[in-house]
């Protein structure tokens, strides 16, 4: 019989398990948006959304790997019913900024203790999600711009639906050409 050691610690990986939480609440959530802005037509929007959805399902897999691979169990979590409709499209990039900075947090909370149980594995893997953090922040942020620099006018709100195709990739090259 194959023997599996863990190699972190069971705190860590009920703490990573906690994170493949949030990475799935973050794609039902996103889900949610994005139906919600197909209803109403706002089709850029609603790619958005979903491309967002399946990255949030990357990132709980990358976790699922990582603990598996560890010999830790990981646990696929069972999700909150994310809101069905919104007050308007720039309400869906406000609710986007401020999950990604809780998200955030919950990432720097576990390099803490990754720094603190000196866990050089899960540490160093973390690093991927850091720099991910930081360019899913970034592309929030420029969405919520353009409605401060185009105007939130029904005209202004469908401009900026329609710009939201290419948005994704600009914020995108940008980040990697800083790198
Ligand atoms: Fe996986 Fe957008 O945090």
């Amino acid at each position: 019989m194959l023997i599996t050691i863990m190699r972190i610690s069971a705190e860590m990986a009920k703490a990573i398990n906690d994170q493949i939480s949030y990475e799935a609440s973050s794609a039902n959530a996103y889900i949610a948006i994005g139906s919600w802005c197909e209803r109403i037509g706002y089709d850029g929007s609603a790619a958005f959304f979903f491309e967002q959805a399946a990255e949030e399902n990357r990132h709980m897999l990358k976790l699922i790997h990582y603990l598996n691979g560890v010999g830790a169990e990981s646990i696929i979590p069972a999700v909150e019913k994310p809101p069905s409709s919104f007050e308007s499209l720039e309400s869906t990039f406000q609710f986007g900024l401020t999950s990604e900075q809780k998200v955030t947090k919950a990432i720097y909370d576990l390099v803490d203790m990754a720094e603190k149980e000196k866990d050089r594995f899960t540490y160093s893997f973390l690093q991927w999600f850091i720099t991910e953090q930081t360019e899913e922040e970034t592309l929030f942020h420029t969405i919520l711009q353009k409605f401060d620099l185009l105007g939130r006018d029904k005209l202004a709100v469908y401009q900026i639906d329609q710009t939201l195709t290419s948005v994704r990739s600009q914020v995108m090259s940008k980040q990697t050409s800083q790198k």
